[in-house]
């Protein structure tokens, strides 16, 4: 059997269109199935919904496969084809056209009924939809995009361009219970920033750019680059290894409340092991681990006299330098140590480090030692073996000598009837002092002062412990004397931590030989090697304590990690809050 098929469709306007189609067949299957010749993909005709055979009388048929076929308006289970004959399959129309040549039939198909007009009439039973109300579906999803665009990005970026000074803002987002950016947040911020963290702006100063250092350096003003830029060369080396380097790129923040700060183990050695490499007036050494190849340490020894940067030397700990320090005070530690004890007001007494060495209120670092607190007590002012109430002030040159000159010129005019003045011989008690006299007196009042001021200055007291020179006397000036300047160094290794109460349990000897030292030039400050007995480097190993490089090293200049840097005379350095931190512990805190 030989059909031409031919399909007819229509397009929106009505206007009708068709394909022809040859099919060669012994039966011609009608359905939804694949296997159908005449394939009615619609889901209302069945997968086999009738089939046409040609019949020995050389007409052909059709055949429900199931139910019936609306032939002409009648229900048929079969029936002959005819000319000019319809039938309904399903939503289908099939029009028996008449003969052509070469062909036992032609046939015409045509979706009458498309699909949507049955989904249209179901819905038509169904109350609820959007026809039935006043929005048309596009008035609707253009309002709900208005809407989120309103909320979600109209909102911030106005309240964002259009910002109130930064206190007003401040209070306008403690008071508000949702701000306008709240939903553009990306993830929890670091504790130590949490408690202004709804206050985007304080760090995101302008939407849609990226944090900038000044936003960070608004709250922490006091944190330093990595290494001090006062040189033009440490300026040219740190622009070329951290060329505009933002605070965001180690500080990515939104990580969860201690995500903040880059603890990762290769931050520093990544850099450091190859440092000379990176420019060529880095006269640091490669670094790789602690135990390795990290350089011997350099002593910071203050200068007496000097102030500002200039006040610090750095010497290199070692044998050949042999570093000495020349605070312009004398003190032997072995004669005020000496196991036999030394004389004190109170007869014998053992002392120990602690009677000169007094923690500071971190357990960092020790008190500075001085004359009134730790000397004075022993080491007494007093001038005048007959008067042992009075002592000279510790101080100025200047004031010593008047306070000597007051006392003798008081002693030899007033009416006290002390040794002194007896031995004088110069009056009597009750005696009215003649005017010859009282010039007699005062003479000797003045050289009685001198000769105790040279004594004081270049024999007993004051001699004792300072470097004391005579100056001569000039036009105008009597002679006098001049008191070396005093500077006893105390921060011995500023570029690194070493917190004295985190060794709490060794004793001082394990580090500080000073039993045995004579002068005050002697340093007993630990090398690197007595580090290394206890610190192991990178990777942590068997009975050593921990030995990265931010064990004892911060990134910043100013940061608590980074060791307390020096206090020079005369700088006008912020002094360093002196906070204790470990490493373990996240972050010590800023410093406002
Ligand atoms: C303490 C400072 C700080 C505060 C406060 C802060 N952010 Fe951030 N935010 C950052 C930093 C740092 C980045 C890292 C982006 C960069 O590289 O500039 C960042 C990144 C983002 C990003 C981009 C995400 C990405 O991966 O780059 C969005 C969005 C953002 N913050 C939203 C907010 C919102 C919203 C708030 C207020 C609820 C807020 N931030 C408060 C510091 C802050
Ligand atoms: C190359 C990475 C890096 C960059 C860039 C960087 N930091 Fe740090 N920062 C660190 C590391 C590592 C620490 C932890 C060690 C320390 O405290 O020095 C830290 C610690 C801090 C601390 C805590 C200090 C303390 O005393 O507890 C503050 C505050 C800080 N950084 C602020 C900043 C600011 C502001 C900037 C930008 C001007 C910045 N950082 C740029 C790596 C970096
Ligand atoms: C991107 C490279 C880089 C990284 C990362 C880096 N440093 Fe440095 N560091 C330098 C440079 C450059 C110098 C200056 C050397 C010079 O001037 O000779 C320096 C100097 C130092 C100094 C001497 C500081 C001073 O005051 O003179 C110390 C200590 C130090 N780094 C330790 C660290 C530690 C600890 C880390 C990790 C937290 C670290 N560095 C990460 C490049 C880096
Ligand atoms: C009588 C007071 C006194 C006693 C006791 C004393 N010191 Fe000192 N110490 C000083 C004075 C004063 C200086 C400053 C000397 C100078 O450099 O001018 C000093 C300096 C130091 C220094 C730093 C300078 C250096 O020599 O490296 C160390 C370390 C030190 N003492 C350790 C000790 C130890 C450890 C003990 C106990 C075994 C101890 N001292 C006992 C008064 C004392
Ligand atoms: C417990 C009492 C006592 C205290 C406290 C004390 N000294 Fe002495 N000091 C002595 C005695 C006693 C001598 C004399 C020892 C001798 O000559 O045998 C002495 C001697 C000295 C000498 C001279 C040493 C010499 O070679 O002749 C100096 C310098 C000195 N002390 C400095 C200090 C300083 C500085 C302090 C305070 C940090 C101090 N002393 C605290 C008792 C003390
Ligand atoms: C037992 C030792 C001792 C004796 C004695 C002593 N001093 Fe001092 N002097 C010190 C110490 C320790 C310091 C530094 C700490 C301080 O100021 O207390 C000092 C500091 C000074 C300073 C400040 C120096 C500077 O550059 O800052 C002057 C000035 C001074 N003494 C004068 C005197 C005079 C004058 C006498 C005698 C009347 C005297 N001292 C006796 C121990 C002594
Ligand atoms: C594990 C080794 C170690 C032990 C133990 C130790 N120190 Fe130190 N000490 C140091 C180092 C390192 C420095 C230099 C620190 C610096 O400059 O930051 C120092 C510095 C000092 C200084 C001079 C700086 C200052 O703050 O005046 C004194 C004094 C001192 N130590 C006394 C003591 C006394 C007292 C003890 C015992 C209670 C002791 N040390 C135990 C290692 C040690
Ligand atoms: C006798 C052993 C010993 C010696 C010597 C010693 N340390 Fe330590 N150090 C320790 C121990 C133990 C700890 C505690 C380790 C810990 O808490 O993880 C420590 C802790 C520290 C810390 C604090 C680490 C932190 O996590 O906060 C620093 C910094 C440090 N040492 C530096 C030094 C330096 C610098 C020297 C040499 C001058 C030195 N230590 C010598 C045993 C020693
Ligand atoms: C146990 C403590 C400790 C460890 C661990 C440690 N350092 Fe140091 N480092 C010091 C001390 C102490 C100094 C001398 C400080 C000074 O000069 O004031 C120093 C000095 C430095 C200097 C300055 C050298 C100079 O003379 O300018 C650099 C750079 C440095 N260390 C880098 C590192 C690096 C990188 C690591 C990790 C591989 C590391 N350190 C590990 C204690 C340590
Ligand atoms: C409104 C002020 C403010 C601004 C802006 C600010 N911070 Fe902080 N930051 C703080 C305070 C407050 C702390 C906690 C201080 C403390 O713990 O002592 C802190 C702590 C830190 C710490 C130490 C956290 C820790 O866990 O150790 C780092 C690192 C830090 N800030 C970096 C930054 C960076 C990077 C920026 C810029 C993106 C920034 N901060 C912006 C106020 C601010």
């Amino acid at each position: 059997m030989k059909v031409l098929l031919v399909t007819q469709t229509r397009n929106k306007k009505g206007q009708a269109a068709s394909t022809e189609q040859t099919l060669v067949t012994d039966i011609l299957r009608i359905g939804r199935g694949t296997d159908c010749k005449l394939f009615l993909p619609d889901p209302r005709i069945a997968l086999h919904h009738a089939v046409i055979r040609s019949a020995v009388d050389g007409a052909c048929y059709i055949e429900a496969e199931t139910g019936t076929v609306n032939v002409e308006g009648s229900f048929e289970r079969a029936a002959k084809l005819r000319e000019n004959q319809r039938i309904l399959i399903g939503p289908y129309e099939m029009l028996v056209l008449p003969d052509r040549k070469d062909f036992d039939l032609v046939l015409c198909v045509e979706l009458i009924e498309p699909l949507r007009e049955g989904v249209d009439e179901v819905r038509s039973h169904v109350k609820a939809g959007l026809q039935n109300t006043w929005l048309s579906k596009r008035i609707f999803s253009w309002s709900l995009f208005a809407i989120v665009l309103a909320v979600f990005l109209g909102w911030p970026v106005l309240s964002a361009m259009n910002q109130p000074p930064p206190e007003q803002r401040k209070e306008a987002v403690k008071a508000a219970s949702v701000t306008p950016d709240a939903s553009w947040d990306v993830g929890p911020l670091a504790s130590a920033h949490a408690s202004f963290g709804r206050d985007c702006n304080s760090c995101h100063q302008q939407p849609f750019v990226q944090v900038k250092n000044d936003a960070c350096e608004s709250c922490h003003k006091t944190i330093g680059w990595h290494f001090p830029l006062k040189t033009p060369v440490a300026k040219e080396i740190h622009n070329t290894i951290f060329p505009d380097t933002r605070c965001a790129s180690c500080h990515r923040d939104h990580k969860g409340p201690n995500g903040l700060v880059r603890t990762d183990a290769t931050l520093c050695t990544d850099c450091h092991q190859d440092l000379k490499s990176r420019h060529p007036k880095i006269g640091t050494a490669n670094i790789s681990d602690f135990t390795k190849n990290h350089p011997g340490f350099m002593l910071s020894i203050l200068q007496p006299g000097k102030t500002g940067e200039g006040a610090i030397v750095r010497v290199p700990q070692d044998d050949k330098a042999k570093p000495r320090e020349a605070s312009g005070l004398k003190f032997p530690h072995d004669i005020h140590l000496s196991k036999k004890g030394i004389r004190g007001p109170d007869g014998k007494v053992n002392m120990e480090c602690a009677n000169c060495h007094v923690r500071d209120e971190a357990g960092i670092r020790f008190k500075p030692v001085t004359m009134k607190d730790n000397c004075q007590n022993c080491h007494s002012l007093e001038f005048e073996p007959k008067v042992t109430s009075r002592q000279v002030p510790h101080g100025k040159i200047a004031d010593v000598v008047d306070t000597l000159n007051e006392f003798y010129a008081q002693a030899a005019l007033a009416d006290t009837p002390i040794d002194v003045v007896v031995e004088a011989g110069i009056r009597r008690p009750g005696e009215r002092m003649s005017e010859t006299k009282r010039q007699a007196a005062l003479t000797w009042a003045t050289e009685k002062a001198g000769k105790i001021a040279k004594d004081l200055f270049e024999d007993r007291v004051c001699f004792v412990c300072h470097q004391i020179t005579p100056v001569a006397a000039a036009e105008n000036k009597p002679a006098t004397w001049q008191i070396a300047p005093v500077a006893v160094t105390q921060h011995w290794l500023p570029k690194s931590r070493f917190p004295h109460s985190q060794h709490n349990t060794f004793e001082c000897s394990k580090c500080h030989q000073v039993t045995d030292s004579k002068v005050s030039a002697d340093i007993a400050i630990p090398d690197i090697k007595n580090c290394r007995e206890c610190h192991g480097g990178n990777e942590p190993a068997k009975d050593k304590a921990r030995g990265t490089c931010e064990t004892c090293h911060g990134f910043h200049t100013g940061s608590h990690k980074a060791g307390v840097p020096a206090i020079v005379p005369g700088s006008n350095m912020p002094k360093p809050a002196l906070k204790q931190v470990s490493s373990d512990a996240p972050g010590g805190g800023a410093k406002q």
